[in-house]
Formats: C-alpha cells, structure tokens, sequence
C-alpha cells in the first residue's frame, strides 16, 4: 500500500503520549518515504474541529490511560470527530506503571469503528501523572528502543499490504470494555470526592505568567486568577508538571491518598511496554 501521509495524532496531559506517538509517526514516515504531520487535541479549540483521514494516510492515534480506559472527557471527540476514511491507524495508550487495562482495546475498537483499518498497536509505560516516582523517567531507553521496534515493523507490515486488511489487530483488554477503574481505600470503598479534586496554587511560588491556564484542557484555569479552577478538572497534571515556579500541587485528601496507594503498591516494580502486530 502506498502511504502518503504519516499522522501523529494525540492527546497528552504530561508529554509522555506525545514523546511516544511523535517518535512512533516520525519513525514509520522515515521508513515509507511519507510525510509527516502532527495533530494534538489538548486544548479545547483544538477539539472543535474534524479530522478526516484517507487510504493515502496512516494515523499514530495516542492517548493516555486513564481509570483503565480511554480517557472518558475525551472520548466524545475521539469517537465523534476524528474519521478514518480508510486510513490505518496505529492506536498507542501510555499508561502509569499500574495497568492499562481496557484502554488500548477501546482505542482500537473506537478507531475501527470510525473507519480505520487498524493495523499494529502498542502500550508504553510513562511516568505517572500523579506521581513523580511512580513510572519515573518512562518512557526510558528501553521504552523508546520498542517504539522503534513497533515502528521498523508497522512499516514493513506495511510494505507487505496489497490492501487494508480485514481484521484490526490483536491487542490486549477485554472487550466488552469494562468499567472504569475506581480509586478505592484499604478497606475496599471509593475514595471520597476523588472526582472533585482540583489543584492548588502557592502564591509565593507563582509568578502569575499564565502558562497553566493556556495549557489546561478543559479550559479551567481562570487567565485572570490562576487559583482559581472554574471549571472540571480531568487531573491532568499538565499545570502540575509544567508549571515552572513548581506552584501548583494537589492537597485534596483523597487524592494524595490515591497517590500514596498507588506509589506504596507499584512504585517498587517495572510494568512492561507492549507492542502488538
Ligand atoms: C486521571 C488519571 C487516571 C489515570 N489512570 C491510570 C490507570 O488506570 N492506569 C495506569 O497505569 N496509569 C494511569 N494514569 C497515568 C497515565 O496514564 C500516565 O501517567 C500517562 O503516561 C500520562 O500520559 P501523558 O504524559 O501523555 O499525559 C492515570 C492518570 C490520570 C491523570
Ligand atoms: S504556570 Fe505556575 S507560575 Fe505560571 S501562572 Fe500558573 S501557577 Fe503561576
Ligand atoms: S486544572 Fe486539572 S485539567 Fe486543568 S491542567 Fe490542571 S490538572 Fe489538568
């Protein structure tokens, strides 16, 4: 099949989807001789408009794991408004070192049903976004040597195709999809408000330069007064990790109990990055 186009195409709160969808497109674009062109759905004017693919495209489609799907604020515009048209797709999730459970299965079911051809896949380990320990530093070297083993062999598979093939490919979760993972205590209950937590601003660290509120997604940051959330919050961490003063912080409760759980119970181990072909 020939291939005009290669698509990186993501979402990507803390960067590690970004690194890993970008290398991955760049990579398979080298090897077929295509062009390369890059897509991020992060900010909320960025989600307003359509994309629609061709068979003359082949799309890195990427999003982080979150709750062991994909995100579900997100979701809307990934099954909605982004149209194979008979492009391949690569889906890609990035996950925390806990699991990525349902995630990657629903990428590739969603972008199958929207059109895609899907035609390889993988799910890479970046460091968590509530964490700084949790995952730290992924994806590493290692992560990054697999991105391009997933790349070498999208592009022969590639090489090899006289037509889009029939069966999307196989990854790994089960479909049907499952619930979302819910964050829990010790004695199995959910954890209390989880969902309202926002982040905190300290004022003697922030130098109001307004970076956080250009980059939120959800648009929830006030320019005018960066301490305040106005709107949902998704727990990004993108204004947790990029602010540059080191401003914001969560000090919800629950959160920093969800955060401890997950650093107590998997910090201390390495969760693999997978590819699928
Ligand atoms: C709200 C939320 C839920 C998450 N849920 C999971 C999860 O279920 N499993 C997991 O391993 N990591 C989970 N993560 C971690 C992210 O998937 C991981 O840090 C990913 O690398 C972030 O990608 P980004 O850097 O592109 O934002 C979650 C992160 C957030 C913000
Ligand atoms: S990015 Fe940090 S320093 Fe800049 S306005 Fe936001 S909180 Fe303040
Ligand atoms: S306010 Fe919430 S949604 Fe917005 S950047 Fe910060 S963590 Fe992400």
């Amino acid at each position: 099949m020939e291939i005009k186009t290669v698509w990186a195409v993501y979402f990507s709160g803390t960067g590690t989807t970004q690194k890993v969808a970008t290398t991955l497109a760049k990579s398979v674009a080298q090897s077929l001789s295509a062009g390369y062109e890059e897509y991020c759905f992060n900010l909320p004017a960025a989600r307003e408009k359509e994309l629609t693919f061709t068979p003359e495209d082949l799309v890195v489609l990427g999003v982080p794991v979150y709750a062991g799907r994909v995100p579900n604020l997100l979701l809307p515009y990934v099954r909605d408004s982004i149209h194979g048209g008979g492009a391949l797709v690569v889906p890609v999730v990035l996950y925390g070192n806990r699991n990525f459970d349902d995630g990657l299965m629903e990428l590739r079911n969603v972008a199958r049903d929207n059109g895609f051809h899907p035609i390889a896949a993988g799910a890479f380990v970046g460091e968590h976004s509530f964490s700084t320990v949790l995952g730290a530093g992924r994806p590493d070297a290692d992560d990054m040597a697999l991105v391009q083993e997933l790349a070498g062999k999208t592009a022969d598979k590639v090489k090899t195709l006289t037509e889009a093939p029939a069966q999307a490919v196989e990854v790994e979760g089960c479909d049907p999809i499952r619930p979302y993972y819910t964050p829990r205590d010790r004695h199995g209950e959910p954890i209390k408000d989880f969902l309202k937590a926002k982040p905190v601003t300290d004022p003697d660290k922030c130098v109001k330069c307004g970076l956080c509120a250009r980059l939120c997604p959800m648009g929830s940051i006030d320019p005018n007064d960066v301490s305040n959330v106005a709107g949902k919050c998704i727990k990004c961490c993108a204004c947790v990790k990029k602010c540059p003063k080191g401003a914001k912080y969560f000090d919800h409760e629950g959160y920093l109990y969800h955060q401890h759980e997950l650093e107590d119970q998997y910090a201390g181990r390495r969760a693999e990055s997978k590819i699928f072909l």
